[in-house]
């Protein structure tokens, strides 16, 4: 077994079903099952001072502890305790998302000459693939040790025409802890026919332990110097503005509510961020870091890196205080906050964009690491 475990030997593993992970690395229970009776399975894996649990159900990161500078260990990811309340209507909490993330305008694009009409289910526009998306599908799921690595490989086939998508994707998401406590997300995708793809992932973050409370005291840097700005259905209306002089500038780091509440009329539509940020890197062949989030009070860091050209920062301003996690606490507006790595949205519809095409014989790739401090 490769792996390194740290902390306090046994502690991490009390499940509902009680199962131990020591000696095993990952270890897979049942989660629970779908109405159909479809049985979800949950793995659990940990490397590096970092523990995760994971679903086949969306891919779902459904628990991601880590030490803050005491050494404690907390869940930073909000989520839920039970495959009931992921169906029941989750904000895509720790899930897969595919197979375009972000939104589509009208819920439509011209590809080759033909219109393709996709599922619209965010007002008039099409969100995060479509109202059964990649975070509503089951995942088959292999785990794997790999040197000083431990891992998961899920796959998935969507079918041509799924939620109005051409093409049968085959779709390969790898997430690897390394020896280092690092979680890397390695997306792969093949098609049939031309169609478009933008894979991401959906953890929504908060430094502090989820149910603790706001996260804009987090300080968050992002390097871009421009943004995309959208209309009041948050599609982007075209081309980059700069950052400087407005809330969005990141470049610096600075807490993330320092500006949230300044009326400007981007952040008025997003009721706070819910933005692309065009990454200065731009599109690498690499991943390349892009953004780190730090919380003061517990010492933990965030990094990402990644391959894309965009960054999408959410600062979960659509939680309402409805749905509640693993801790029994609610989750009220800005208890977390996402960074998407991703294509630009709506680029099916914005020629000037980083194409999102993907045609028979190329493969989609993507990496993103997310390092842990
Ligand atoms: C979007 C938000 C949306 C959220 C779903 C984010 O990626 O940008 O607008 O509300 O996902 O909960």
């Amino acid at each position: 077994m490769s792996s390194r475990s740290s902390g306090p030997a046994g502690r991490w593993s009390a499940g509902p079903l009680g199962f131990s992970t020591r000696g095993r690395n990952p270890v897979k229970e049942l989660f629970g099952k779908l109405a159909d009776g479809t049985e979800i399975h949950r793995w659990s894996l940990e490397n590096g001072g970092t523990r995760m649990k994971v679903l086949s159900y969306g891919g779902i990161v459904q628990s991601l502890r880590t030490p803050d500078r005491e050494g404690r260990y907390a869940d930073i990811s909000l989520g839920f305790d039970t495959v009931e309340d992921y169906v029941a209507g989750s904000p895509y909490f720790g899930a897969l998302i595919g197979r375009y993330g972000n939104r589509i305008g009208a819920g439509r694009f011209t590809l080759d000459g033909t219109e393709y009409r996709l599922s619209v289910n965010d007002g008039d526009n099409s969100l995060h693939g479509g109202a059964a998306g990649f975070d509503r599908a089951v995942w088959d799921v292999e785990p794997f040790t790999d040197g000083p690595d431990v891992g998961l490989r899920l796959s998935h086939t969507s079918a041509d025409g799924e939620q109005g998508y051409p093409g049968t994707l085959d779709v390969r998401v790898t997430y690897t802890l390394t020896g280092r406590g690092a979680w890397r997300v390695d997306y792969e995708a093949t098609t049939d026919k031309a169609t478009v793809v933008n894979l991401t992932s959906h953890v929504y973050w908060n430094l502090a332990g989820e149910g603790s409370g706001s996260v804009h005291d987090h300080e968050l840097t992002i390097a871009a110097s421009r943004y995309t700005p959208v209309d009041s259905g948050l599609i982007p209306t075209g081309e980059p503005v700069e950052v400087a002089g407005t809330p969005f500038d990141f470049r610096t780091g600075k807490t993330v509510g320092a500006d949230l509440r300044e009326a400007d009329r981007q952040l008025l539509y997003a009721k706070g961020f819910d933005h692309n940020w065009v990454l200065d890197k731009g599109a690498t062949a690499g991943p390349e870091w892009v953004a780190t989030l730090t919380d003061p009070a517990s010492g933990r860091t965030l990094k990402i890196a990644t391959t894309e050209p965009g960054l999408q920062f959410y600062s979960g301003n659509f939680l309402d205080g409805t749905l509640v996690g693993p801790t029994g606490r609610s989750y009220r507006q800005g208890d977390a906050l996402c960074l998407e790595t991703q294509h630009f949205p709506d680029s099916p519809n914005k020629p000037s964009y980083p194409s999102t095409l993907l045609r028979p014989g190329q493969t989609y790739r993507s990496t993103t690491i997310h390092s842990f401090t």
